[in-house]
């Protein structure tokens, strides 16, 4: 029989089903986890990720040219978000996506994302990839507020890249994923 408590516990696990507690002690920082926070794709969900990442990274003029346009769609939408890149500062998309900085940028974003895709199986890697890339942005003040803007382009960045390959299936995976980056993102910034 529960107690109220635990209860309310189950109530907030289940609605939070990406987060579960491990207790042992972490292989980046030494210390005790106090929150394992999963990814809960499902099996078709990865298998979704991995092939429309195919074609998302099919060569490097691909993959410049996806970076770059995930970026200007953030732009248009939440133009404050330009403030974090100075160096583009007054350049077109057009010149941002054709500059050697601009397709620079676009690739470390996509070699991150491709880092992410190639280690779904690797829940370990997951979270060590999620908290170099947490400690990365946090430094620059750059949280989970803007990963979430960046979840409300991508459905329509899968539109342009994928055109009819970018499924409500396909477009769910995504999301669950950027979902899980968000929520590892607060978490560390309520640590700060
Ligand atoms: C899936 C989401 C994202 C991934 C995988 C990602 C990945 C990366 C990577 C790998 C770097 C290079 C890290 C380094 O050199 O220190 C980087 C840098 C950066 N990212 Fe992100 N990022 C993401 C989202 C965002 C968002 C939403 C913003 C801002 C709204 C952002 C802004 C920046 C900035 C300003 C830099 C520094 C660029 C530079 O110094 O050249 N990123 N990101």
């Amino acid at each position: 029989m529960f107690r109220n408590t635990d209860r309310r516990r189950r109530k907030v696990y289940q609605s939070w089903s990406a987060i579960e507690s491990c207790g042992k002690l972490c292989s980046l920082c030494g210390n005790t986890c106090q929150r394992i926070i999963k990814m809960g794709l499902t099996g078709p969900q990865k298998g979704a990720i991995v092939s429309s990442w195919k074609t998302l990274t099919a060569d490097m003029k691909t993959i410049q040219e996806n970076g770059s346009q995930l970026f200007a769609l953030l732009f248009q939408q939440f133009p404050d978000t330009r403030g974090y890149f100075p160096w583009f500062s007054g350049m077109s998309d057009e010149s941002m996506k054709s500059s050697g900085v601009g397709r620079a940028h676009a690739m470390a974003v996509f070699n991150g994302i491709g880092a992410f895709v190639s280690s779904l199986e690797d829940q370990e890697c997951l979270d060590g990839l999620a908290l170099k890339l947490c400690r990365n942005h946090l430094d620059r003040k750059i949280g989970s507020s803007r990963f979430q803007q960046m979840r409300q382009v991508y459905g329509s960045f899968l539109d342009g890249a994928l055109g009819g390959g970018a499924t409500a299936d396909v477009k769910a995976a995504w999301d669950a994923f950027l979902s899980w980056l968000q929520d590892f993102l607060a978490a560390e910034e309520k640590k700060r």
